[in-house]
């Protein structure tokens, strides 16, 4: 019931929101509020900038986009500064079209969907509304009802330029329905929405043969021809074409490169003149945002060919590359699984890391230092710490080629991979391994890999791997030493005892059978060697933690395993050492002992508990952790 509460309100917002009046009421609205009047693109602008901006190391988000589009800072800042804030203050390249060029499943459909969404709310909000005469199939601008001669003066007073003419049809009902008196022309405000045809237009190329110019400009009404007697009577004529319905708002071209040249031809006139021609009539004058997509061998095959020159000079180009940091990447499958039916699933930790860390390294290019390999690369893309470099070498290696992230494998060949490892292994979860495996058994069947490429996409697949056995191994140890948090304690006492006993040249008793023994050399030095304490430099460290531990005595405070970073390093890493064999013992025998099965049961909790394992994951990666070791 809660839903049909919400549209009934959702419904008395957009009732509460609607106005109709005269055109002389609406001239007293835009004295009050000049921004009613604004075009389509400063409009748009003024959407993007309204959701703020936030600036991270001299990289600007918008925040208009980066809830939906993850890691592609750079070229959005571009195409909002270099599109849409100079169209917005009605320069030139408002007349051209905005073309968005990058490799399949890169977002460019993603974004402009945005912007189509952010306009259907943001007409329903003060600062973006929009005003149209009444009953106009193209919600012609109130302004073009006035005349030429009276436009400077206009301009003037409210400090608002008209650009465009009244349409045919609105000058025939000017005349018919009004008597020629524009201030009585009737008003209404709208509500941008692409169901309903208001403001947004979308077209897509079919088949040549079938498409027509009508879908585009409208057409001829023959219904109603009889009643007015002519073609050119412009009532005999149905403006409904995507071109018409997008006016004030954003018209978008998809895969518009494919469409028939006839097409193309249309919206050279309608961008540089900002009119179209439609049926018999005088031009159309049109106010709207033309972007469209493109991938990158079709753009050049286009531009190769002269016969677009004209339409190429009006045309801006704007990249659109795939995201090339791995963190992001991790974020856009997370949002696409969320999106789809298999998000019910389980998916082990770092499943999607290693799997975004395969698709990067396949659109990164090799650097031209010899010193970086690609995934040192990776890591400093991702904003990592990498020793030996700084900010300055990652910016200077981030301009080492322009059209990085151009290639690559694509984040919708990632989630059919993952989709299909679930539905054919039937299981209740997935790993690394088994999304690598079928990311590696589906280079085969992708329509556009070549045979070199594929052998460097293996080669980015062990890598990967490799990656992705270091994390898996961390993450058992870590488990390990969380069940053996009290073995860190002993191990230390008891490395303490030996420590005191040497520097004092004592001895020490053996617990059991009360007899004297010298220091344990050889723990001591097992535990020394972990940070590499070399034989002359043992006395002297030993010596230190002596008079740390006095320190500390003399303060009443405790002194833990803590309490020394250097030692806590040693006993650590002494504890992963040893646990090497305990965990290749328990996490490889067939037949675990009591005390074994304790232990796996201990671990596989916490790697539940902590690490967002399910019981199955963690049973695998303990397994696959145990094999690692074996080898
Ligand atoms: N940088 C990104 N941030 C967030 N999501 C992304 C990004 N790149 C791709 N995606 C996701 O990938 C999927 C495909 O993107 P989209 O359809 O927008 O691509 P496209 O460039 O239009 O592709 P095509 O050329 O195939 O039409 C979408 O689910 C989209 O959300
Ligand atoms: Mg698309």
């Amino acid at each position: 019931m809660d839903i049909l509460r919400r549209v009934q309100e959702y419904r008395q917002t957009q009732d509460a929101l609607k106005w109709e009046g005269t055109f002389a009421e609406y001239l007293e609205l835009l004295k009050e509020k000049p921004y009613l009047a604004q075009s389509a693109h400063s409009r748009i602008y003024q959407m993007i900038q309204e959701e703020g901006i936030e600036e991270e190391n001299g990289v600007r988000k918008y925040n208009f986009f980066s809830e939906q589009l993850f890691g592609l800072e750079e070229a959005l800042e571009k195409l909002v500064e270099e599109y849409f804030h100079p169209s917005a203050k009605r320069l030139d390249v408002k007349k051209r079209i905005l073309l968005l060029m990058g490799p399949v499943s890169g977002g460019k459909s993603t974004l402009v969907t945005l912007l189509k969404r952010g306009l259907e709310q943001y007409t329903l909000t003060d600062r973006g509304a929009v005003y149209a005469i009444k009953d106009c199939p193209m919600h012609e601008s109130p302004l073009h009802l006035i005349p030429e001669h009276l436009r400077a003066d206009f301009e003037k007073e409210y400090g608002i330029k008209i650009e465009g003419s009244l349409s045919p049809l609105n000058r025939l009902r000017l005349e018919e329905e009004y008597g020629g008196k524009i201030e009585d022309v009737k008003v209404e405000r709208i509500f941008f929405s692409e169901d309903n045809r208001v403001g947004i237009g979308t077209f897509s190329p079919s088949d040549p043969k079938s498409q027509d110019i009508a879908d585009l400009t409208g057409s001829i009404d023959f219904s109603t021809i009889a009643t007015y007697g002519s073609e050119s009577d412009p009532r005999a004529y149905r403006f409904d074409g995507e071109l018409n319905k997008a006016n004030r708002g954003l018209m978008e071209f998809q895969e518009m490169l494919k469409c028939d040249e006839k097409f193309l031809w249309h919206l050279l006139s309608l961008t540089q003149e900002g009119n179209f021609k439609a049926g018999r009539f005088a031009l159309i004058s049109a106010d709207e945002m033309i972007v469209a997509h493109t991938n990158e061998s079709e753009y050049r095959s286009f531009i190769s060919n002269k016969k677009n020159e004209a339409l190429h000079s009006r045309m801006i180009v704007m990249p659109i590359p795939y995201n090339l940091k791995l963190d992001q990447e991790e974020r856009i499958y997370r949002k696409m699984i969320e999106e789809s039916d298999i998000e019910d699933f389980h998916i082990a930790p770092h499943t999607l890391k290693v799997a975004a860390m395969f698709t990067i390294l396949t659109r990164l290019k090799e650097s031209k230092q010899s010193n970086i390999s690609m995934l040192k690369k990776l890591y400093l893309y991702n904003d990592q710490d990498v020793e030996g470099f700084s900010d300055q070498d990652v910016n200077a290696l981030k301009k080492e080629y322009a059209d990085e992230g151009m290639t690559g494998i694509d984040p919708r060949y990632v989630i059919n991979r993952i989709s299909s490892t679930i539905i054919r292994k039937e299981m209740q979860a997935i790993n690394a391994l088994d999304v690598l495996r079928s990311l590696k058994d589906g280079l085969d069947d992708h329509p556009s890999i070549t045979k070199e490429q594929k052998e460097d996409y293996l080669d980015f697949i062990s890598i990967a791997r490799k990656e992705y056995d270091e994390l898996a191994k961390k993450e058992v140890q870590k488990a390990f030493v969380y069940s053996y948090e009290e073995s860190a304690k002993t191990l230390m006492d008891n490395y303490l005892d030996n420590v005191e006993a040497f520097c004092n040249k004592a001895k020490l008793q053996d617990p059991l059978t009360g007899e004297e023994m010298h220091p344990d050399e050889k723990l001591m030095r097992s535990i020394e060697e972990q940070i590499g304490i070399s034989e002359n430099a043992k006395k002297a460290f030993r010596e230190e933690i002596l008079i740390r531990i006095s320190a500390y005595a003399r303060k009443g405070k405790k002194f833990d395993y803590q309490s020394h970073e250097r030692l806590r390093e040693a006993i650590q890493k002494k504890l992963f050492a040893d646990l090497k064999d305990i965990v290749k013992i328990t996490t490889s025998t067939k037949t675990p002992d009591e005390q074994q099965l304790k232990k796996m049961n201990e671990v596989v909790a916490t790697l539940v508990e902590e690490y967002g394992y399910n019981t199955q994951s963690a049973n695998d990666l303990l397994r696959y952790v145990g094999s690692l070791l074996n080898r």
